[in-house]
């Protein structure tokens, strides 16, 4: 005690006591503040740095989001451009990304492979090939070059391998059809050879059982062209018969060229023969013992719809055979629809290769012949 009072005494002394307390007081309190204020900085840094966190997560979306549509739109648009720009004509939001698309495009060092890879067409191109029939000269397998001796063996006789016709120098597997081309079918003369004109002749003799084809009329040609149409379509191609139409090594003959200008004639002449029925279209046509032969026009005759009735004329166009037409009688021409002389006003009655029958009367849309040779498309509607 005795001590204690003495070290009072002498810290009173020096004046040392209340200092150092202060000071632990201030050094202490200065200590608290200071953490606190840490304390307060790491709160608001973490706020900080969240709220910037957030900012860029939100801008992350924002990117991937715009670069996933940017993706699928220029994935959309590599697989259909025509389809993508017809969609971007119509909904304009679009539009720009059809620039963008054909900026990248230009300037892309993946030109070819982008070109390339129209996947839309390449699959349009892949389905026409599928549905294109097969042509002789394009078959993807080994085709088979026969020859005549070759080709007989296929007859359907006892014994052969099998049945095969040709026609017009290409030979199909007919075998699947016995009843018609085996030997006891009705058309078992066209197995194992090329007979092909008797296909439109009806001439089933040896001399008719041929495959020469010069000089047949269009139609003729028109019905070989179809007939092939259906071994295409029902049977199978299994190669070529070398003679007349192919050589030995599979190449056309020119004689095979030559087919196909009479083939080509013929289509294009009944085009225009469809054509001129438009403009021309068959009268109707009756026969009676008593009145005789009567043709007239109605809105349909010959098959053509129209709007114009027209009247009953001879027509004569050269190369053709003559035959009763209904020519529209007022209005415009159909013939000449550029004509510059709009005077006539008569439809195609001033033509110079119409006539009028002589029992009829210039107006009349139907007219009882006394010309028993008048030809016509002996069709009623
Ligand atoms: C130029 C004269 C003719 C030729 C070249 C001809 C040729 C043929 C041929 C090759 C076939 C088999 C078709 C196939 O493979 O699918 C066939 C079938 C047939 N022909 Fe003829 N034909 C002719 C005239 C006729 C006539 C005038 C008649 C009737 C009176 C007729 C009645 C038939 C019938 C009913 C079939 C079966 C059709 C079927 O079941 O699908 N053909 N003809």
């Amino acid at each position: 005690m005795a001590e204690k009072e003495k070290s009072e005494a002498e810290a009173e002394n020096s004046g040392e006591t209340e200092d150092i307390s202060y000071k632990e007081i201030f050094e202490k309190n200065r200590g608290e503040t200071s953490s606190s204020q840490k304390k307060a900085t790491a709160v608001d840094e973490k706020k900080a740095e969240k709220e910037v966190e957030k900012s860029k997560k939100f801008e992350n979306v924002i990117f991937y989001s715009l670069a996933f549509f940017l993706c699928c739109t220029y994935g959309a648009y590599s697989y259909d451009k025509n389809a993508f720009e017809t969609y971007a004509s119509d909904f304009t939001p679009l539009a720009p990304l059809v620039t963008l698309f054909e900026r990248i495009e230009q300037f892309s060092p993946f030109i070819e492979f982008l070109e390339d890879d129209n996947w839309a067409t390449l699959q349009e191109e892949k389905e026409k090939e599928k549905s294109t029939p097969a042509k002789p000269k394009e078959e993807s397998y080994q085709e088979k070059i026969f020859t005549r001796e070759e080709l007989k063996k296929y007859d359907g006789s006892e014994g052969s391998p099998g049945i095969y016709l040709s026609m017009l120098g290409q030979v199909f597997d007919v075998s699947k059809a016995p009843q018609f081309y085996g030997p006891e079918g009705g058309y078992g003369f066209f197995a194992g050879r090329d007979a092909s004109r008797a296909f439109v002749t009806g001439d089933f003799d040896e001399e008719g059982l041929i495959d020469d084809v010069a000089g047949l009329s269009n139609s003729d040609y028109i019905g070989l062209d179809e007939w092939i149409g259906l071994y295409h379509k029902d049977y199978s191609y299994v190669g070529k018969l070398a003679g007349r139409y192919f050589n030995l090594d599979g190449s056309p003959t020119p004689y095979y060229r030559q087919l196909q200008e009479w083939m080509l004639g013929a289509k294009n002449d009944a085009q225009s023969v469809e054509n001129e029925k438009k403009i021309f279209p068959p009268c109707n046509s009756e026969w009676n013992a008593d009145t005789g032969q009567r043709v007239w026009c109605t809105k349909k005759s010959g098959g053509i719809q129209r709007s114009w009735v027209g009247v009953p004329r001879k027509l004569f166009f050269p190369g053709r055979t003559e035959r009763c037409a209904c020519v529209k009688d007022s209005g415009a021409s159909l013939f000449e629809p550029n004509a510059l002389d709009l005077t006539w006003n008569d439809g195609d009655l001033h033509n110079p290769n119409l006539k009028l029958y002589e029992a009829c009367a210039s107006d009349a849309t139907s007219c009882t012949l006394s010309d028993p040779e008048v030809k016509s498309d002996d069709s009623q509607e």
